[in-house]
């Protein structure tokens, strides 16, 4: 109840305001969040690239309702991409990409418009010998997402997607995917979901994550394990194991923030571990989908409002 409370209010943007404004959650934010500029998000990708981490760097924004805006988030990618380079982090550092942030659900064109976007982010990428990975939205762009997925792999077949464990279809999802060459992380899913299409019990969506794991483990492309759930994590290695997949042929990947010492253990066990690190001034959707996922986040954001 109060998760789909925290998912309804993230997409309030009267109270995202109210809260972006508030100096009194920046403090909770800044640990979710590497901070506002690309160079913010470098310098923690170095630090983190220093503990034997790897990354996958991602500008905060979504659902973009304006032509400039989509091309602004492009060049900023470009950016990041070129701080990757110069720092040299890649491969090791990858980014994220949102495509909706790129003009996905622009009225007129707005596929095209993405499509050619995160062409010439691809193209960034692979220049500096990185990679790009797409993050998933809500069910709406699901299948919007996988078929500018299918273009970019003609001319770059390394490009990743999100698949969201929760949603009935992405068992289908994971078969199409399990190819080779094919990178897939596999997440929950931090959206709001009718149950229409996605189950509302978490036990069910831990089921289906085990299910998922299981066809990506098996299939013959590169599974991204993206949780914090210590029972998936151990799953997720016995089942390389039975699959006979080596370290290095799967990874783990967590958010910024979130588990650190547990992104760390792995790491300094010989697994590759990889750490979702988001920037810029957009953070309210995500701040607020994070403090669904985990009611004591929320409890530390209420006490630090009413103890000034
Ligand atoms: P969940 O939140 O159910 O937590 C399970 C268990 O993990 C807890 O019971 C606890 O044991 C442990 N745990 C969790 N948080 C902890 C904390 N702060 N401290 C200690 N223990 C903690 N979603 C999406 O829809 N589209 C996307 O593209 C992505 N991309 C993405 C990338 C990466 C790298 C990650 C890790 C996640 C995403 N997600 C995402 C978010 C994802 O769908 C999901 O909402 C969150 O990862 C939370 O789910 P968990 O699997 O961590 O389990």
């Amino acid at each position: 109840m109060l998760r789909r409370m925290l998912l309804s209010a993230s997409n309030s943007e009267e109270l995202g305001r109210l809260v972006s404004a508030s100096p009194l959650t920046r403090p909770l934010v800044d640990r979710f969040v590497s901070g506002e500029t690309a160079q913010d998000a470098a310098r923690a990708a170095r630090a983190l690239a220093a503990r034997g981490l790897h990354v996958s760097l991602d500008r905060l924004g979504e659902d973009t309702a304006d032509a400039a805006e989509a091309a602004h988030t492009r060049d900023a990618y470009l950016e990041v991409l070129d701080l990757i380079g110069r720092a040299d982090l890649a491969p090791r550092a990858e980014v994220s990409l949102k495509l909706s942030s790129l003009g996905q659900f622009l009225p007129r064109d707005g596929e095209r418009i993405a499509l050619d976007h995160a062409r010439a982010v691809c193209a960034g990428a692979a220049e500096r010998g990185t990679t790009v990975t797409l993050d998933m939205e809500d069910h709406t762009t699901t299948d919007s997402t996988l078929g500018i997925l299918r273009e970019l792999r003609r001319d770059f077949p390394e490009t990743g997607v999100a698949l969201q464990a929760c949603l009935y279809r992405t068992e289908a999802d994971c078969r199409d995917l399990a190819g080779p060459g094919s990178r897939v992380r596999l997440c929950k899913g931090a959206y709001r979901e009718p149950e229409s299409v996605a189950p509302s019990s978490r036990a069910e969506v831990d089921r289906a994550y085990v299910r998922c794991l299981k066809i990506l483990m098996a299939g013959e492309g590169y599974p991204m394990v993206a949780t914090h759930d210590p029972r998936l994590i151990e799953i997720a290695g016995a089942l390389a194991v039975r699959h006979g997949r080596p370290q290095g042929a799967y990874e783990f990947q967590m958010l910024y923030g979130i588990r650190p010492e547990e992104q760390q253990r792995l790491a300094a066990a010989g697994e590759t571990t990889r750490v979702y690190v988001p920037f810029g001034d957009d953070w309210y959707a995500y701040f607020m989908r994070r403090l669904a996922e985990r009611p004591a986040n929320l409890a530390f954001f209420l006490r630090s409002l009413v103890t000034k």
